[in-house]
């Protein structure tokens, strides 16, 4: 079977002008994700697994590889190169992220904000809040909390409302950074059945997991990221 996603010698730098300084974030990243399936990066903080997530999604623009996305039609899309018009049509319909924060919209409902992936794909408000209340009961968010706006919410529950959000749409592909970091034991539980109810309809997913354990239970495939090493220190080294 041919994964959803192949990602071949993916590279990331940022260029820090003022101080004439590139700053690697990613470097030779080599990794598949198949249908059904999850993909776990792991390594060290700064080992750059989060910028993968982000260089897939397209809030980073790879300074070098490629990221071949393989659509339901069969085409392949290189994420690397694709024009931002095609980034957004895939963000609608085939890859979520579900990302450490919750960037959320002021004055919306927790509910409201959790629908709008499926709202923004077609689906009915009135259906769309309904599974927006299944999820978020599943993962145990207070009901008295619906109607409120998650602004004011403690980081557990900006964190189930960001997951709800994340799962509601079934992507093709979804990208987790760390999606349980701040959930208390049993509410993990809850997200570690919804990951397997996911995969088994199908989805595949590119996952960082603050706990090992979790990797062990839900990966399919484990790739390990080392901290790249800065042009300068390789400089540094072969003048010491
Ligand atoms: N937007 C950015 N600007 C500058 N440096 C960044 C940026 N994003 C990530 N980095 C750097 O890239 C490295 C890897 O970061 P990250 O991908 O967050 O690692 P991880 O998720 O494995 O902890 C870090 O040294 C970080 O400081
Ligand atoms: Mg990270």
């Amino acid at each position: 079977m041919q994964p959803i996603l192949e990602v071949e010698g993916l590279s990331k730098h940022f260029q820090l002008h003022e101080q004439n300084k590139l700053i690697p974030s990613c470097a030779n990243v080599h990794t598949q994700v198949h249908a059904g399936q999850l993909t776990a990066l792991i390594g060290p903080t700064g080992a750059g697994k989060s910028s993968v997530l982000k260089c897939v999604y397209r809030t980073y623009l790879p300074s070098g590889g490629r990221m071949l996305y393989r659509d339901a039609a069969g085409n392949t899309t290189d994420l690397a190169q694709a024009a931002e018009h095609r980034m957004l049509e895939l963000r609608q319909r085939d890859i979520g992220f579900v990302t450490q924060f919750l960037h959320c919209l002021p004055r919306r409902s927790a509910l409201d904000v959790v629908c709008e992936p499926l709202v923004a794909q077609g689906v009915g408000r009135a259906a769309a809040r309904a599974r927006a209340s299944e999820l978020l009961g599943l993962l145990n968010v207070p009901e008295r909390l619906w109607g409120v706006p998650p602004a004011t919410f403690s980081g557990g529950e900006k964190q189930r409302v960001n997951l709800a959000r994340g799962l509601i749409a079934r992507p093709r592909l979804l990208l987790l950074d760390e999606p349980t970091a701040s959930l208390d034991p049993a509410t993990t539980e809850r997200v570690i059945d919804l990951i397997e109810t996911i995969k088994a309809e199908g989805v595949a997913m590119l996952a960082i997991f603050h706990d090992p354990a979790l990797v062990r239970r839900t990966a399919n495939r484990v790739v390990e990221l080392t901290p790249p090493v800065a042009v300068s220190d390789i400089l540094e080294t072969c003048t010491s």
